[in-house]
């Protein structure tokens, strides 16, 4: 019995951090403010969404939008998605600066920001 509650306990704990996380990467492809339809909890799961690959934890490890037609600036909570190993953005008519929060995406290994409208410097993202 108090193994069960015990066990209860942990899966509700870790049923509770994974939604956190899964909502702050929710939280920081929507800001992107895009116009993809299935871009929304109410169609599919995150990792379902469109140019979304996950990892197996469910968090975002890969975000493709290149040549989507895509417009508007890349807000600072970009930076939340911690877990992001590649970003391309490439062809697309993105502009304003590259919010320097990006910087906090340390497991980042490519990234391509190529063809949009950019203006000012990329902060230092790729440390390694
Ligand atoms: C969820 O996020 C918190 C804080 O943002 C972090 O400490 C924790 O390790 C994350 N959990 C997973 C499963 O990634
Ligand atoms: C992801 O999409 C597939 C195929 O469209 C669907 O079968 C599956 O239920 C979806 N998963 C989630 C978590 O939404
Ligand atoms: C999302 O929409 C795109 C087209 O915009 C489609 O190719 C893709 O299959 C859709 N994915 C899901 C999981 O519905
Ligand atoms: C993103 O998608 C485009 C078009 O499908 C592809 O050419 C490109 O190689 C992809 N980028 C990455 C980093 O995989
Ligand atoms: C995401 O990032 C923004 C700006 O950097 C921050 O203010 C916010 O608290 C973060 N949100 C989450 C859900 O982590
Ligand atoms: C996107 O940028 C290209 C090249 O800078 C420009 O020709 C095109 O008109 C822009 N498209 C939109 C929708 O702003």
């Amino acid at each position: 019995m108090a193994a069960i509650v015990f066990l209860a306990l942990i899966m509700s704990f870790s049923a509770t951090s994974a939604v956190t996380n899964i909502s702050t990467d929710e939280h920081a492809l929507l800001s992107l403010k895009t116009p993809i339809t299935n871009w929304s909890s109410s169609v599919t799961h995150v990792c379902n969404w469109t140019g979304v690959i996950c990892n197996r934890h469910g968090r975002v490890a890969a975000l493709n939008l290149s040549n989507m037609g895509l417009l508007g600036t890349i807000p600072q909570s970009m930076g939340n998605l911690s877990f992001l190993v590649s970003l391309d953005l490439s062809k697309n008519n993105f502009s304003g600066s590259i919010p320097k929060e990006m910087a906090h995406l340390r497991r980042i290994k490519e990234i391509n920001l190529n063809f949009n409208d950019f203006s000012g410097e990329l902060p230092t993202i790729i440390d390694a």
